[in-house]
């Protein structure tokens, strides 16, 4: 079959080559993808919100079956636009309704849904300029730190931690008042939670589902997870503590509870759950639930699917997963990002990159890259992801780092101290 891929990250490369790896797949295309999907994909200059050529683009190349990558256009209701086209509703899609994809696009809606579900999370309340008060009052009952979260999706930039009350009240305001643009109107307060983070990946017809290898991430940009949030700097699969006890816990407590709570509320839902969790003491809580893969996750999830994963995605769009079956790869899997200098903040742009050609031993998945006459350049504040396997975590890391010192372009930074907490 032809196959699409949406999207233009490190994420969309690593599901790039599996879906290589197909016997399934005759053709692959990516919309728009990255320098590294076009030396395995062709891809095709249209933008993720471009519903229009979007479709001209499916229906130019007769693809077969589509997968999106990124949360926005499913949140601006890109597979809806599918199902109701007579020329496009048969195409396979993997990736949620507009319905569906509430569960990120509104921290509220993911918020009650929970709720209704007996879906363990931290408690909270949702606020809008109609009962600020209640919202003050509801910060005066919580302990130090606070959490406001931005309703809507901002970039992944909507949540904000802080220690002091009358800061919180202060934040709060700022935040009704348009700190986040429209994404703001409505801010999720929230109990703080304190334990270890990890995102669990499960893949749903609506009825069935199947769990991918559970991965941990790298969010700041300083070694010891100091400095600013980025977009995820390395991740590593699996978990240590993560295992099979805790993982029936998420099962049994979330997963499920979650995929029932979608059939008892009529959400119909083909495609990637991410749960993000976090684990309390052994118990696992939702922090947030997105509609997609992650990223870096997926640049270091995949190489541990054995199985294949187109037959997985077929199973989700068809609604024929109860017959799918997924192996998964014992081995350690870790994924490091090279970024460009000065990320998360303003940084070096269209850099040459040189020495990708040395990276013998590790899978190099381009993230922000793009060709300029015969180079390849920075295009991006999160550039390669360097991914290894291991015997153990410190294997595939040094692995990782190896090659990562092959690699050079003006400005790159990466983290040396990934999994020095597990
Ligand atoms: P989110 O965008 O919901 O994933 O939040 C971003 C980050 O904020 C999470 O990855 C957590 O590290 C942190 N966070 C969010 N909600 C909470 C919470 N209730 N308690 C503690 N940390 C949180
Ligand atoms: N790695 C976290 C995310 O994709 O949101």
């Amino acid at each position: 079959m032809n196959i699409l891929i949406i999207g233009s990250g490190g994420r969309e490369h690593a599901m790039a080559w599996k879906i290589k790896q197909s016997p399934l797949l005759n053709q692959l295309f990516i919309a728009p993808g990255n320098a590294g999907t076009s030396f395995i994909g062709t891809n095709l200059q249209v933008s993720v919100s471009d519903f229009q050529g979007l479709k001209n683009a499916v229906l130019d190349n007769q693809i077969d079956l589509i997968v999106v990558g990124p949360e926005v256009p499913l949140c601006e209701g890109l597979h809806d636009y599918f199902s109701s086209d007579d020329q496009l509703k048969n195409i396979l899609f993997v990736g949620p309704h507009k319905l569906g994809a509430q569960l990120e696009g509104s921290k509220d809606f993911a918020k009650e849904f929970m709720m209704r579900h007996h879906i363990p999370t931290a408690k909270y309340l949702a606020v809008t300029s109609g009962n600020l008060n209640s919202g003050i009052d509801f910060l005066k009952t919580l302990n130090a730190p606070y959490v406001l979260k931005a309703d809507g999706l901002a970039a992944g930039k909507g949540v904000l931690i802080i220690n002091d009350l009358q800061e919180a009240e202060d934040s709060l305001k700022d935040m009704l008042n348009g700190q986040f643009g429209a994404a703001s109107s409505k801010v999720v307060i929230e109990e703080f939670l304190s334990g270890t983070e990890c995102s669990v990946f499960a893949i749903t017809d609506g009825k069935d589902y199947r769990i991918l290898p559970v991965a941990k991430d790298y969010k700041r940009i300083g070694e010891g997870d100091t400095g600013l949030n980025t977009g995820g700097m390395g991740a590593i699969t699996p978990v240590p503590f993560a295992d099979e006890t805790f993982m029936r816990k998420v099962e049994d407590r979330i997963i499920r509870p979650t995929v029932q709570g979608l059939i008892k509320d009529q959400i119909p839902y083909n495609g990637f759950i991410f749960f993000g969790l976090i684990s309390c003491g052994g118990e696992p809580m939702v922090i947030e639930y997105n509609v997609r893969m992650g990223d870096p996750e997926t640049e270091a999830v995949m190489l541990r699917i054995k199985s294949d994963f187109v037959d997985l995605l077929i199973g989700a769009a068809e609604g024929t997963l109860a017959e799918k079956s997924i192996e998964i790869d014992p081995r350690t899997a870790v994924a490091v990002m090279l970024v460009s200098g000065g990320y998360p903040g303003p940084y070096l742009q269209g850099k040459v990159i040189s020495g990708l050609e040395q990276v013998k031993t590790s899978m190099v998945f381009h993230a922000g890259t793009t060709q300029k006459g015969g180079d390849i350049c920075t295009d991006g504040g999160r550039v390669l992801a360097i991914s290894s396997y291991g015997e153990t975590i410190k294997q595939a890391l040094e692995l990782s780092y190896e090659n990562a010192g092959f690699v050079h372009f003006e400005g790159m930074y990466f983290r040396k101290d990934l999994g020095f907490d597990l």
